[in-house]
């Protein structure tokens, strides 16, 4: 992997760092979240893009993060680290069907180079599980029941639906799930208040540090609720285009903001590998 530096930092160095020392030399610098508000986690949240907002091609097999990327190896580096940082990673039901069946939101699976580094940092967290709890998020609850995640042994699963959505699930089977729950929560127009899901995972499975991985739709519910802490951008040096005909999604879809609501974030580390920019964004308060 080409070393990642650390081009700027707002960030005061503490005396004691998080990372492990390997770990904070392949990161270029420390990573530290705070703690989490009152009632709620923390929620950071990670996309990639090409230069003009892409966050998918939209195309057939060619539709998730990688294409975009580039697979580039610093992005699923940092990827891999957030999620070992994560009690739990969101996703909506979108991204979870943009991804190979057998695709496990694990940090070793995104970067497998890491994956001792990474398992010995997350052993040294407090109240870590091997792995972060994957929250699914879905109004309809058309979900595949035979991937991977929700039948590999250790990776356990939330979905997060309506009461047809559990109505759906249960009938496909979700019932015989070993280690996958279900909750119905209340929808206006099949749209999930994501404070709810919030109350869901902080009162059921204790989490504190919530790693959202999108998609566009369910990142833009968060946004306008507040709820988004942070943003770790991945900036790839390419340029997808868009035709009316077959869109392709930014990083927000189905929210939009007002220049008198749109929120501004403050830059808080800036880091490149070749002409990969990795931008973490924090919300002004
Ligand atoms: N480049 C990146 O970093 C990145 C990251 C993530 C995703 N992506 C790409 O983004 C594309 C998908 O975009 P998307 O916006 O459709 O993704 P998405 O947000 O993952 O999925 C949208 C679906 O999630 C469910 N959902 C979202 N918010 C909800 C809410 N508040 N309440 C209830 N259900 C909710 C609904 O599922 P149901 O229809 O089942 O009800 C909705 O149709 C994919 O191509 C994916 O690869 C790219």
């Amino acid at each position: 992997m080409d070393s990642i530096r650390t081009l700027f930092s707002a960030e005061t160095e503490p005396q004691q760092p998080c990372l492990p020392e390997e770990l904070r030399g392949l990161y270029g610098g420390d990573l530290r979240f705070p703690e989490p508000p009152i009632g709620r986690p923390y929620v950071f949240a990670n996309f990639v893009t090409t230069l003009d907002g892409v966050v998918s091609f939209n195309m057939a097999g060619r539709s998730g993060g990688v294409s975009v990327s580039g697979a580039n190896e610093g992005d699923r580096f940092i990827m891999g680290l957030l999620r070992a940082s994560a009690d739990a990673v969101v996703v909506g039901a979108a991204t979870v069907g943009a991804v190979s069946r057998g695709g496990l939101w694990t940090a070793e699976f995104i970067y497998p180079p890491a994956k001792e580094l990474y398992t010995r940092y997350r052993a040294g967290l407090p109240r870590k599980p091997e792995h972060p709890l994957i929250v699914v998020v879905t109004a309809r609850g058309s979900l595949d029941l035979n991937r991977a995640i929700f039948r590999t042994p250790g990776i356990r699963v939330a979905i997060i639906t309506t009461d047809r959505g559990r109505e759906k699930l249960v009938a496909a089977g979700s019932e015989q799930l070993a280690s996958t729950r279900v909750h119905a929560l209340d929808a206006a127009d099949d749209r999930i208040e994501p404070g709810a899901i919030l109350e869901v995972l902080t009162r059921e499975y204790q989490v504190r540090h919530l790693l959202h991985e999108g998609g566009p739709t369910l990142f833009g519910g968060f946004l306008a609720s507040g709820f988004i802490d942070e943003l770790f951008l991945t900036l790839a040096p390419q340029i997808a285009g868009r035709v009316n005909e077959r869109p392709r999604p930014g990083l927000v879809e189905g929210t939009a903001f007002t220049p008198a609501t749109a929120p501004w974030l403050s830059l808080a580390t800036a880091k490149q590998a070749g002409s990969h920019l990795y931008l973490r964004y924090r919300k002004q308060t």
